[in-house]
């Protein structure tokens, strides 16, 4: 089935396949900052995949997930006819681009699922011409590129394949497009030549590595973004574990002194990649992968320290506890991999109920309004630091905020 959009001239399936790039993936976090990219940059963007409703929402102008800054240029792409969409392998373009970006989860074990790679480039080859150029954008497993291409050559295809990681922060990725250096990277010169040509639209600067370094490079920045992290959260728990208040020796260390000055405060650290891509760099060093390991025990575990810590705080089995923000960060809409989430099925077995609250999620039936988790909550936990919450009365209730993100003398630490 072919989703297509108003403007006449895009009418037919020919047009889908004759777009100068295909984003497989494109009406995903990730595909919906590149496709308005790539339109901003005056390309026809077949925006190709298999979630109908997403697709939909986006022909008809309205975004499915939180992306500041991209409404606009969502409409102005629409009004130009610039986006076409199609939602099975069989409409992608057979002459541009095609810029994969589905979602590369890790399973059961903590390891990389290299058969979705391998699902997505099956379902595309038949359809794909000799020639053209295969770029993964989703972040893969080292190997994956060099594997993909020996995958097509043992099939007899001809195509380019390269590898260029998106490093974009969640909710700004279209502004980080603008702003932010391209890696990009093939498996032959002509690969990274026109993976090159095509970021260079996009991107201020491009740089070039091998695969391999390029998928390091990617791997490595989550994984050093989830450590830093759990150092903090770890001076938090040791500082604590002294009764002095980290936040003020954190502030104190960074004041007018620029080595420290990127340290970010404690908080829970969670989301769809930062661990996935820190578990994927594990599973290559055969599990010994230190620090990965010891940041996971420590952002994982803040939770049930913060539950315990309350535990002896409070009569917990005999209170109603609140949860504040449900998604995996402030500002956000997106749930997924979110510690708050975590807290809901721990408290579920230790508080007399859990309510939950969040003003930009929408995709769970089980949220409550926040005037109504706060007068029926005895204590709430700031899960997400939404900025709304701060001019909240929260009518003198005790809210546990280890961001440090509330004033007021209900609020504990
Ligand atoms: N979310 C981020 O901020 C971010 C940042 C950098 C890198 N990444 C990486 O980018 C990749 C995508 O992440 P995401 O957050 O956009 O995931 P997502 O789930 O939001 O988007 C993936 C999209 O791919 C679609 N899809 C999956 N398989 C498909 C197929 N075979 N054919 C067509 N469509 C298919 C899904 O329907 C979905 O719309 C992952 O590898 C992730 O690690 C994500």
């Amino acid at each position: 089935m072919t989703i297509r959009p108003d403007a006449a001239t895009l009418r037919s399936p020919t047009a889908v396949r004759q777009a100068d790039v295909t984003v497989v993936g494109g009406a995903g976090h990730v595909g919906i900052p590149l496709v308005l990219a790539l339109a901003e940059a005056g390309l026809h963007v077949n925006v190709n995949d298999r979630n109908k409703t997403s697709l939909e929402l986006l022909q008809a102008g309205r975004l499915p997930f939180i992306e500041y800054g991209a409404q606009a240029v969502l409409n102005k792409a629409l009004q130009e006819g610039l986006l076409l969409f199609s939602d099975s392998p069989d409409c992608i373009s057979s002459c541009g681009p095609l810029i994969i970006t589905i979602g590369t989860p890790i399973d059961e074990f903590l390891n990389p699922v290299r058969k979705v790679v391998q699902d997505c480039i099956d379902s595309v080859l038949p359809f794909l011409a000799d020639g053209q150029l295969v770029v993964l954008r989703s972040t893969v497993f080292p190997g994956t590129t060099d594997w993909v291409a020996s995958y097509l050559r043992d099939r007899g295809r001809h195509l380019m394949v390269a590898f260029c990681p998106e490093r974009i922060v969640q909710g700004a990725g279209l502004k980080e497009l603008r702003e932010l250096p391209q890696i990009v990277s093939g498996t032959t010169p002509e690969a990274e030549r026109e993976a090159a040509k095509l970021f260079e639209r996009i991107a201020p600067e491009v740089i070039v590595l091998s695969p391999i370094e390029a998928e390091f490079a990617k791997l490595f920045t989550n994984a050093y973004r989830y450590i830093e992290f759990a150092a903090t959260n770890e001076f938090y728990l040791v500082a604590k574990s002294a009764g002095v208040d980290y936040r003020r020796v954190l502030k104190a260390m960074k004041h007018n002194y620029p080595r420290l000055k990127g340290v970010p405060g404690p908080g829970f650290t969670a989301g769809p990649c930062l661990v996935k891509d820190t578990m994927q760099l594990a599973a290559f060093a055969r599990n010994q992968f230190g620090f990965g390991h010891a940041a996971l025990l420590v952002n994982e575990g803040l939770v049930l320290h913060v539950v315990d810590d309350l535990k002896r705080r409070y009569d917990l089995p005999n209170m109603t506890v609140g949860l504040l923000g449900m998604a995996f960060k402030a500002e956000s809409d997106d749930t997924r991999a979110s510690l708050s989430y975590k807290f809901k099925k721990i408290l579920g077995t230790q508080a007399r109920a859990v309510l939950t609250t969040d003003p930009f999620v929408t995709t769970d039936p089980e949220l409550q309004g926040l005037d109504e988790v706060i007068s029926k909550s005895d204590l709430m936990i700031l899960c997400a630091p939404h900025r709304a919450y701060r001019e909240v009365d929260f009518l003198g209730k005790p809210v546990f905020d280890l961001w440090g993100h509330l004033e007021g003398g209900n609020v504990i630490r």
